[in-house]
């Protein structure tokens, strides 16, 4: 039975780790490598930016030159504590290895082939070494996968609650739980049921104006295989990857721990600030009759939650260069 546990552990593909510290030290620099896409110019950083919370700021993220994007890009800030990736639940899991791997291959994302990438790295000295401290292993793109993870594992904030706390932020976290029904769904130390709901924010008509983010959004259907991708005229969010008519223009509940530097909001990005969120949240339906101040207290509640962001060494173009020698490395 021995061996089939050890196999269970260490995952599909996975190294055992040899140094946990390196692990970090290679994703950490990986993540801000351009050459990890496959015409050299863009990184993760490009889209999910220490400055922008770890998202890039902008209502709809780019893509890979040549495209645009049709959804905001998802903060990795607790990322790791996450079960559900994507805001239309396309991958769970216990850590965001399938996302990762996805983000690195992906057309629309880094536009990368796994063999040019690993041959990319085997001819740059301090990765070769860094991939032998770290998995006793040379470069391999199962070994990029698992030091982007663990690097992603670095990206979280505390839960601790501030203790002092302003009459307001207190009434906040009332409505929350209360006259507002947030917590319906953003529950849970993480602030997430982790399901998809559909809560009818408005379409971003950009996507179905611009033309790079709309051949991006028809490819995306076409890949789901959805029914009448070209003629679509909203965003059908989770219903691509279920087909059940429930999930149309559903999306995951996202984790608010971090929410305040995360702007702009939504799948789309439609919302640039917490106070318009909330605005839509008691518009919608029936309505929930907050009052002005009501309204502020729950903003106020939001803000309140974020948490110092952790201090990461910014790699923004390594240093690392191709050997000298790199015609002597073997294959
Ligand atoms: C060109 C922009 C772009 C690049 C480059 C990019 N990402 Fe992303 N990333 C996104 C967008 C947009 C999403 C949200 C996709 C969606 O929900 O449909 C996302 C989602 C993710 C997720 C899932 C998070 C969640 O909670 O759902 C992970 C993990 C991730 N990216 C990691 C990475 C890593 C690691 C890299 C580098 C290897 C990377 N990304 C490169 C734009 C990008
Ligand atoms: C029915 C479930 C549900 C309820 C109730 C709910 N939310 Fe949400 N929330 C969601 C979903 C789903 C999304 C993502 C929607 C999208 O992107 O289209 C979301 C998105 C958000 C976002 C944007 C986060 C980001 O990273 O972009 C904020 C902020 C937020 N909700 C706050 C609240 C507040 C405050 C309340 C109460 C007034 C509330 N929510 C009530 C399910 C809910």
């Amino acid at each position: 039975m021995l061996p089939l546990f050890a196999l269970a552990l260490n995952g599909c593909g996975e190294n055992p780790v040899h140094d946990e510290a390196a692990l970090i030290e290679l994703g950490n620099y990986l993540f801000f490598d351009q050459r990890l896409s496959g015409d050299g110019s863009i990184s993760c950083a490009t889209c999910h930016d220490p400055n922008h919370g770890w998202a890039d700021g902008s209502p709809l993220s780019q893509t890979y030159p040549a495209s645009d994007g049709f959804r905001n890009s998802k903060s990795l800030i607790n990322v790791s504590s996450r079960t559900v990736f994507y805001w239309d639940g396309a991958y769970s899991g216990s850590d965001p290895s399938e996302p990762t791997a996805e983000m690195i291959t992906g057309k629309l994302f880094l536009n990368m082939h796994d063999y040019l990438l690993t041959e990319r790295m085997k001819q740059v000295p301090e990765y070769v070494a860094l991939f032998e401290r770290a998995l006793g292993a040379e470069p391999s793109f199962d070994g990029v996968i698992q030091s982007l993870v663990a690097f992603q594992t670095t990206l979280t904030t505390g839960d601790e609650l501030e203790s002092l706390e302003s009459a307001s932020v207190q009434r906040g976290r009332d409505l929350f739980g209360g006259k507002a029904q947030c917590s319906t769904c953003h529950s849970g130390v993480r602030m997430t049921d982790a399901l998809a709901h559909s809560t009818g924010v408005p379409e971003n008509p950009i996507i179905f104006q611009d033309p790079l983010r709309h051949t991006a959004y028809r490819v995306y259907l076409k890949e789901h295989e959805v029914e009448d991708y070209m003629t679509i005229g909203q965003d059908v969010g989770r219903f691509a990857v279920t087909k059940n008519e429930l999930d149309r223009g559903a999306f995951i509940t996202p984790d608010l721990r971090q929410v305040a530097d995360t702007a702009p909001f939504m799948h789309n990005g439609v919302f640039s600030t917490l106070q318009e969120v909330v605005r839509f949240y008691d518009e919608r339906g029936e309505g929930l009759g907050l009052t002005p101040t009501e309204m502020t207290d729950v903003v106020s509640f939001l803000e309140n939650l974020s948490r110092a962001m952790p201090e990461i060494s910014d790699m923004p173009s390594p240093a690392y260069q191709v050997s000298a020698e790199w015609l002597e490395v073997s294959n």
